[in-house]
């Protein structure tokens, strides 16, 4: 996944904003995120996604 393309359907939202999201406010938890970018909070379907995202830049994910 590139960072031009949409990790979040419902909400446009693409891979870069919530990579960007991460690492500027050091975000843990998919609920952080979520607070933070709205990304996957409306079906969910991205929020695997996202949890692997946070995996990759942090290493691990807090709940
Ligand atoms: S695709 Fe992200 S909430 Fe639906």
């Amino acid at each position: 996944m590139d960072r031009d393309d949409i990790l979040c359907n419902c909400l446009d939202i693409t891979k870069g904003t919530v990579e960007d999201a991460i690492k500027k406010k050091k975000l843990k938890s998919v609920r952080q995120v979520q607070d933070e970018t709205e990304a996957g909070t409306v079906c969910g379907a991205c929020v695997d996604d996202i949890y692997i995202l946070l995996e990759e830049i942090n290493g691990k994910v807090v709940d």
